[in-house]
């Protein structure tokens, strides 16, 4: 038997429909299969979905049954048709109204159940991290710097041997090369010059006199790295700060002066400083920079007796490198070594921070530990 859809679809001399008795079982189909497409509706788009095919005006249900069973029915049976058509179209109107309230209400009271807002409920934890030891380091430090006119740039951590060392004149084969065992990359054939990971800051010293004329005043904090063998006071990859102050008349004084105001601004004023004799191939005079002790206050005793472990007893401890721009370095950059002076100075930050917070093993700033780590929130 053809379904309830194909004899909308079909007229009632096809179907065969002649009696009143016929068109009611015909009408009662239909209804029953609107009844049933109407669970169908579930939410907006299925209700649209079903609201057009039982009144979409030109190929709707109720426009087939007007076209094929209403206008096509004898005279006899069109009054009949008329009514039962007029009956279902009252119910299919009602009911899919009804279908788009209860959709639309439901729909609001899910939203309503999501937005729902427990405020018994504990919170979601979300416990707040913070800056690691080096990083709050490196942030004293360019406090320190910005208060005395320094501004801060930054450069690669991969360069070229030029920067690294030939610009900072350190020649091929100098001596010099064998302290910072450097790590060089593994580069293609034929790639046009040699890369390496920066053995310390100082290459940024000639990449900003490059770019700028003096006066030039910057710190320039970074990673650095080296071939080291990792013990309490070595690591391969370790934190360095430059600093480079180029301008006419700088002199010694300024030198030592700045150094000095550093060092008490962030150790404190009880820390007693010297300088010693040194040499780097770009400075001159050269100097190595101590501060008296912090572990023993600069007696070279331990406490329990004995020397202290860590100056190995001399009260002192080595903090970094510096000294005046040596004048072949402006040769480089292209200043007037005869019009210019300045210093620079290359400190190892993770060892300026072991000596202010007291830290005897410079693994511990790699590790990652957090139980370390919460100690310097
Ligand atoms: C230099 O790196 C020079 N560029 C410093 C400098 C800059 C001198 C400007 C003059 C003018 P040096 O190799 O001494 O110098 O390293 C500087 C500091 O880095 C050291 O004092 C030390 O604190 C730190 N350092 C060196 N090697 C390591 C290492 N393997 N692990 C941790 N810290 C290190």
């Amino acid at each position: 038997m053809a379904s309830s859809e194909n004899k909308t679809a079909r007229t009632l001399a096809d179907l065969g429909a002649t009696q009143p008795a016929q068109i009611s079982t015909l009408f009662l189909e239909a209804r029953e299969r609107f009844d049933s497409d109407s669970l169908s509706a579930r939410d907006e788009s299925s209700w649209k979905q079903f609201r057009d095919t039982w009144l979409g005006r030109k190929s709707g249900v109720l426009t087939q049954i007007t076209d094929n069973w209403l206008k096509t029915a004898t005279p006899e049976l069109k009054r009949v048709v008329g009514a039962a058509l007029n009956k279902l179209r009252a119910h299919v109107e009602s009911q899919i109204e009804e279908r788009r309230k209860a959709i639309e209400s439901g729909a609001e009271e899910s939203a309503a159940a999501r937005e729902r807002m427990d405020l018994s409920l504990p919170g979601v934890i979300r416990p707040l991290g913070s800056h690691h030891l080096i990083r709050q380091v490196f942030q004293q430090i360019e406090d320190i710097f910005f208060s005395i006119g320094f501004s801060v740039v930054e450069g690669p951590e991969i360069e070229t041997p030029y920067y690294n060392f030939e610009a900072l004149n350190i020649p091929e084969f100098h001596p010099v090369r064998d302290d910072m065992d450097t790590f060089y990359l593994d580069l293609p054939k034929g790639a046009p010059q040699p890369l390496l990971l920066r053995t310390h800051t100082s290459p940024m010293q000639i990449r900003t006199m490059e770019k700028r004329q003096p006066p030039v005043r910057v710190i320039v904090p970074g990673k650095v790295y080296r071939r080291d063998n990792p013990d309490a006071t070595h690591s391969f990859i370790f934190h360095q700060v430059e600093g480079l102050a180029v301008d006419q008349d700088i002199t010694f004084c300024d030198f030592t002066g700045t150094i000095e105001y550093f060092v008490k601004q962030f150790f404190g004023a009880g820390v007693k400083t010297r300088f010693r004799p040194s040499y780097f191939p770009f400075t001159e005079p050269s100097v190595e920079f101590d501060v008296s002790c912090i572990f023993c206050g600069g007696s070279g005793a331990a406490a329990g007796g004995g020397t202290c472990s860590k100056c190995k007893g001399s009260g002192w401890i080595e903090l970094f490198g510096a000294g005046m721009v040596d004048p072949a370095v402006y040769g480089f950059v292209k200043y007037d070594a005869k019009k210019v002076s300045g210093f620079a100075f290359g400190m190892g930050i993770d060892r300026l921070a072991m000596l202010k917070y007291g830290i005897d093993d410079i693994q511990v700033f790699f590790q990652n530990d957090v139980r370390f780590l919460r100690q310097f929130p």
